[in-house]
Formats: C-alpha cells, sequence, structure tokens
C-alpha cells in the first residue's frame, strides 16, 4: 500500500483490488497544493492528461456544458446518427488564455520537478494547437524533452469550412482534420549514466514491450467507447488499451510509484493497477473524485478482450 504523509486532503482512498497487484490510492484535492507539500524525489513517473484548456474544468464552464449553451464546449455535428459529447472548443483561446495557460504549466512543471526522482518520465497529453505552451515550460523547469507518443485517433477536431460560410468556401477547410493526439515526453536528467540511475531510483528509461520489441512512439488508438464510457463518463475519458501502453512503459523496472495529478475518472490509475504498477491519483471535482472511487476498480478489471484490438503500435 502506498503511505502518504499529507494531512491536509479532504478526502483519499487507498485500494488493493483483489487479484490484481498494483496498489492505488486516491486524493481529492488540488494537485498544486498537493505537489507544494509532497515528497521530495517520491515519485517515479507521471502520466497526466491535463485540462490543457484550462478553462474547461472550471465550475462556470462545466454549468455551460450542462446546459448546452455557449463557453468553450462544443457539440460536434451529429452524423450517422449519433448525437455526440461535447468536446472543448480551444480554438478560441485568446491572447490571455494563453498565458494563464502557459503559467499553469510552468507551475506544473516546477511543483513536479523536486517531487520526481532523476531519471523519471512524464507523459503529458496535450494537443497540436497549444502543445508549445506546455513544452517549453517543462523544459525551463529543467525536465529533458525525450519526444513525442504520437496518438493516432479521430479528434472530431478541425476539417470544418469557415463558420457561416460554408456554401461560399465550400472546398476550403480552416485547419486541418486532426487525426492525432501528441504526448509530450520529458525526462528529469539521471545521476550519472542511465545504468547507475537505474540500478539507484529504479527509472531513467522505458519498459520495453518485449526481448525484441522496444517501446514505439506511435500507437494507433480509438477513442474510449461502449463499456469504458459507461463506467466512467467523464468527458475526457482515455482509453484503456493506449494508457496500459503507457503506464507500463512509464516504470522501466516495474517498481515506483506512477502520479497522475489530472486524474479525472482514474484511467491513469486504473491502467496502472491493471498492470500491476503503483499510482497515485489527484482529482479536484468532488463529482469526478467519486465517479473515479467507483470507475478504477472496474476499468481495472477489464480483460483484453473485453477492450478490444485498440491500442496497437506498429
Ligand atoms: C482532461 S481531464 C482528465 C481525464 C482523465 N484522463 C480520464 O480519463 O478520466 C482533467 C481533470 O483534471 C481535473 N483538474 C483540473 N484542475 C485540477 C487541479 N488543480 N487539481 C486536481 N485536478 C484538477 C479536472 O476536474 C478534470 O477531471
Amino acid at each position: 500500500m502506498i503511505v502518504d504523509t499529507i494531512a491536509t486532503d479532504l478526502a483519499r482512498s487507498a485500494t488493493q483490488i483483489p487479484g490484481l497487484l498494483g496498489a492505488y490510492e486516491i486524493v481529492r484535492a488540488d494537485s498544486f497544493e498537493w505537489l507544494a507539500k509532497a515528497e521530495p524525489c517520491s515519485i517515479h513517473a507521471v502520466v497526466t492528461d491535463p485540462p490543457y484548456g484550462v478553462l474547461e474544468y472550471t465550475p462556470r464552464e462545466l454549468e455551460k456544458m450542462k446546459n448546452g449553451k455557449g463557453g468553450v464546449w462544443r457539440i460536434p455535428p451529429s452524423f450517422d446518427g449519433y448525437q455526440r459529447k461535447p468536446l472543448p472548443r480551444f480554438t478560441v483561446l485568446r491572447m490571455e488564455d494563453r498565458i494563464i495557460l502557459r503559467s499553469f504549466f510552468k507551475r506544473l512543471a516546477e511543483r513536479l520537478f523536486p517531487v520526481a526522482v532523476p531519471g523519471a518520465h512524464v507523459f503529458i497529453a496535450t494537443n497540436p494547437l497549444v502543445s508549445h505552451l506546455v513544452y517549453e515550460p517543462f523544459v525551463a523547469a529543467g525536465f529533458e524533452k525525450r519526444g513525442e507518443i504520437i496518438r493516432v485517433v479521430h479528434t472530431l477536431r478541425g476539417g470544418d469550412r469557415p463558420k457561416n460560410a460554408h456554401d461560399e468556401f465550400a472546398d476550403v477547410t480552416v485547419m486541418p482534420k486532426s487525426c492525432w493526439e501528441p504526448w509530450g515526453l520529458f525526462r528529469k536528467p539521471c545521476e550519472g549514466r542511465v545504468q547507475d540511475n537505474l540500478r539507484q531510483w529504479k527509472t531513467g528509461g522505458l519498459r520495453r514491450i518485449s526481448a525484441k520489441e522496444p517501446f514505439k512512439d506511435l500507437i494507433y488508438s480509438s477513442p474510449a467507447r461502449g463499456l469504458e464510457k459507461k463506467i466512467a463518463p467523464h468527458p475526457s475519458l482515455k482509453p484503456q488499451s493506449f494508457m496500459r501502453r503507457i503506464v507500463a512503459a512509464s516504470l522501466p523496472l516495474g517498481e515506483g510509484v506512477i502520479l497522475d495529478p489530472f486524474m479525472g475518472s482514474g484511467s491513469t490509475i486504473a491502467a496502472a493497477a491493471a498492470c500491476g504498477l503503483r499510482s497515485m491519483g489527484i482529482e479536484i471535482s468532488p463529482e469526478f473524485f467519486e465517479m473515479a472511487e467507483k470507475a478504477v476498480p472496474r476499468l481495472a478489471r477489464l480483460s483484453e478482450k473485453d477492450l478490444g484490438s485498440n491500442g496497437s503500435q506498429i
């Protein structure tokens, strides 16, 4: 069981799922406050999907999403008879939103750095429009950029004709239709050589898929659907098949603790539990925290068969 020494958390829940090896602890708290009090060099990997529009998870924007009117959430056009779920409209970010976004990631990177052990990897979900505002503060805080994971997925973003001028500009698309999601990959510098760091801190590299196959940076992965969405109806749920691949890669020796400071409904935590890895999740919203409490053990128990063939690597 993960032992945590912070006494001021609003709510917490520590669990060992019977039949699965990965123990986890989830905490309802503001992750910036939590990180400020966390023990230095106590986290071995970070796998997270932050609110990178920053605005979309404010109570005001969530209320607007529920009412279906205004704000950063939009309903993508329905087609094939399906009504789509709301998506945040990142293209509306103004200069001041960009400044807020950049300072959010600066604060995050600066708070994560001392808490991570040398050689710890950070996997951070973003999107092609704002990734530069996410990556640069990580480098400025002292992390090394180690690459990007490309999740090949139809995001439903872009590909539209100019608004209210569809007929006039029938052959024009304003932005490419986005078919991929970038995940920035960073590492806190190792102490000495990678092999020294692996011996000392159990970090510095990425776990291979097999003896013959290294971890690769291109992963095909459809959005979470069906059973997963029923178990965890979070607007930004990530699919287990993809999350299990990246959490498995994040701890090269399978030892240490994975942190998700923006846990949502707990897809990272469930993936870690399913892979037999220890993890820690932080979520600020009482509603999503409760959702995670129920969803994590259920998502973690889903078998490869339940998840289908989603999540293949080239
Ligand atoms: C993009 S969602 C993550 C969804 C998650 N990947 C899943 O599969 O359910 C980001 C989450 O971060 C939470 N959040 C936003 N600001 C936070 C903060 N300061 N501390 C902790 N959680 C926060 C939001 O409530 C939201 O649930």
